[in-house]
């Protein structure tokens, strides 16, 4: 094996991909079918590379059906959004730079696109438009994967990550209902919507009043349960020539609440430590040098929390069940139940906590056990 055996960061590859069989199932199923689909989790539970897994599992077994990937990271406005959104259907839909050319002029009547290339002209491409007429005639863009989709004969899959930066767009509500009211309506072509901040997706998709609601299915992406990770850690090690018995394995995922992004992460540093035989105190020697790498990020972290969001944090590490409980307001010094729901909610904001299927979850997994053990200097 080349390079380190486990991975974490953006999306990943199928070397790294393990489980999710019964999602993929259903999401094939789903996108065959071409009803649209809003994928939500909690931050790095593995949303875009489920999605990526989609596409080559359907793209093997379908040539008819052609993924295209739309990420909204960089989109700050609209206009913005619709030449990446225009030059990703282009790319995905035509393989020659030549044919991008001659089609599109024919599913443009109102607007003028232009070209632009690089050196190489297949993967450096992009198209623009003269912005006062995007303005005026957006539809024709958001049209477009449908025109191309009928005339090839192909189902497109629009892929939009990380949906939720359409909250920069100066008028976010009117652009929501111009896309629903004209992709609603397309045959051919399906959407999977998705992105990182959980809050803001569920705002966009779960609330009645919002233009996106009942769209498509929602989808609630749970973890990886533990055996899976346990076996995929025992094979990573064995295949690099190093051992870890079951219960270290299992050990390493549960640390870390069985959180995809972060077992990748500590089973990598404890990989690292390891010569040749996992043992425990390797596990607890890497979860130290882990908490001390992010300590001054945690300290950051903490220090910008009010007394009573620091104290209902405690209560959280500490895995009370009733937080807004007599019992536990007086332990923690919560003041009263409702401050304990202003204070939930802020840390929620914050991005610390999620409130996920009615389970409180430490967004960092990592932060929770130094809390426990830094913080307040309780065992594991
Ligand atoms: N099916 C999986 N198998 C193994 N590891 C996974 C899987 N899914 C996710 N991971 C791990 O989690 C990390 C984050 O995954 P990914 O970026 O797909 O999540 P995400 O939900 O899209 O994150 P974000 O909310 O930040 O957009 C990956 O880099 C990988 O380490
Ligand atoms: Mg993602």
């Amino acid at each position: 094996m080349i390079g380190l055996p486990f991975k974490y960061g953006k999306v990943i590859d199928s070397n790294f991909f393990i489980n999710r069989d019964n999602e993929l199932q259903y999401l094939k199923t789903i996108t065959l079918s071409k009803i649209n689909i809003t994928l939500i989790s909690p931050r790095r539970w593995g949303k875009s590379s489920l999605i990526h897994r989609l596409s080559e599992v359907v793209k093997k077994e379908n040539k008819k059906v052609v993924f295209c990937f739309i990420d909204l990271f960089n989109s700050r406005t609209e206009t913005e959004f619709y030449e990446y959104f225009a030059t990703q259907i282009l790319k995905a839909s035509y393989s020659k730079w030549e044919e991008r050319i001659e089609k599109t002029k024919q599913f443009f009547q109102q607007l003028i696109p232009q070209f632009n290339f690089g050196a190489d002209p297949t993967t450096q491409f992009s198209v623009s438009f003269d912005w006062d007429s995007v303005e005026k005639n957006p539809n024709e863009i958001l049209d477009l994967p449908e025109k191309i989709a009928k005339s090839k004969k192909i189902q497109l899959v629009i892929c939009l990550d990380e949906f939720q930066n359409i909250a920069h767009f100066n008028d976010p509500l009117g652009f929501q209902k111009k896309a629903r009211s004209i992709w609603q309506l397309h045959q051919h072509c399906s959407y999977i919507l998705y992105g990182s901040k959980r809050n803001m997706m569920t705002e966009l998709f779960e609330k009645k009043s919002m233009p996106f609601y009942k769209f498509g299915e929602v989808m609630l992406l749970k973890k990886i349960e533990n055996n899976h990770w346990t076996k995929f850690i025992q094979k990573q090690f064995r295949k690099t020539k190093k051992t870890i018995s079951k219960k270290n394995a299992s050990t390493i995922a549960n640390l870390v609440d069985n959180h995809p992004y972060f077992v990748q992460q500590f089973a990598n540093a404890v990989w690292i430590k390891t010569q040749k035989e996992c043992t425990e105190s390797i596990i607890n020697e890497a979860l130290k040098d882990l908490l001390l790498q992010y300590e001054l990020f945690f300290i950051r972290e903490t220090q910008s929390l009010s007394n009573l969001q620091i104290n209902l944090l405690k209560a959280i590490a500490l895995d009370e069940k009733v937080l807004s409980g007599k019992k536990t307001i007086k332990k923690y010094h919560l003041n009263s139940s409702s401050s304990v729901s202003r204070s939930k909610d802020a840390l929620v904001q914050k991005e610390i906590i999620d409130v996920f299927e009615n389970k409180i979850e430490f967004l960092d997994p990592l932060l929770k056990i130094w809390i426990k053990t830094v913080y307040l200097n309780k065992p594991l």
